[in-house]
């Protein structure tokens, strides 16, 4: 079984998807093991504790400088021994010696088709609004695997998305969310989990 520990911000509908997949049986072969989350109060960590996944907050607020708080993250993500982390809308800089412990084995969601529209100051809704300004017909998401760059990390899974007339960024965000990255999260993982990679 492979330990899965998923690394959240925010309302964790990526999460959620990866947790109806372990349920459904989409996913095999894995285990969620734990929910990190940088932010108290967000609805990630409801929806851990509904699915009975440990979940825990590690805040940058509760260390006195970023060393400690990386030092303080690593160390929770240690202590669930995971073999896959999963990087579902975690909007922090992963520490280089984090990446350096678990290389190949972070995994993260971008809603473009990477290359387009990633990189630093790629997120959220500023990837559809880049993308509408520019007018691709199509966009989508990418899951990768994590190294030090942003966004530039070997490629496992993509899925494109139409764009349609009218799209503002927020109904686009919601259609790569609904018709990509629900699919290619969870279906990555089941596959990093049963190709024994
Ligand atoms: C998603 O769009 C993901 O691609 C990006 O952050 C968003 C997280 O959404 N990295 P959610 O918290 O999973 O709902």
């Amino acid at each position: 079984m492979l330990r899965v520990l998923v690394m959240v911000s925010g309302g964790g509908t990526n999460l959620q998807a990866i947790i109806d997949s372990v349920k459904s049986g989409d996913i095999t072969n894995a285990e969620l093991v734990g929910v990190i989350s940088n932010n108290y109060g967000v609805k990630s960590l409801d929806r851990a504790k509904n699915a009975g996944i440990d979940a825990c907050v590690v805040s940058p607020k509760d260390f006195p400088d970023r060393a400690a708080f990386n030092q303080g993250l690593l160390d929770k993500v240690n202590s669930y021994k995971p073999d896959l982390i999963v990087l579902a809308g975690f909007l922090v800089v992963i520490p280089e010696k984090m990446i350096d412990e678990y290389e190949n084995r972070i995994i993260n969601i971008h809603p473009s088709l990477i290359p387009s529209f990633c990189g630093t100051g790629y997120y959220g809704l500023k990837v559809h609004e880049a993308a509408l300004e520019r007018g691709v017909k199509l966009t989508g998401a990418t899951v990768h695997y994590v190294d030090k760059g942003t966004d530039t990390g070997p490629i496992i899974m993509q899925k494109a998305v139409e764009v349609r007339p009218g799209d503002t960024p927020e109904v686009l965000q919601r259609r790569v969310m609904e018709e990509a990255e629900w699919k290619i999260l969870p279906a990555a993982i089941n596959y990093i989990a049963n190709s024994g990679c």
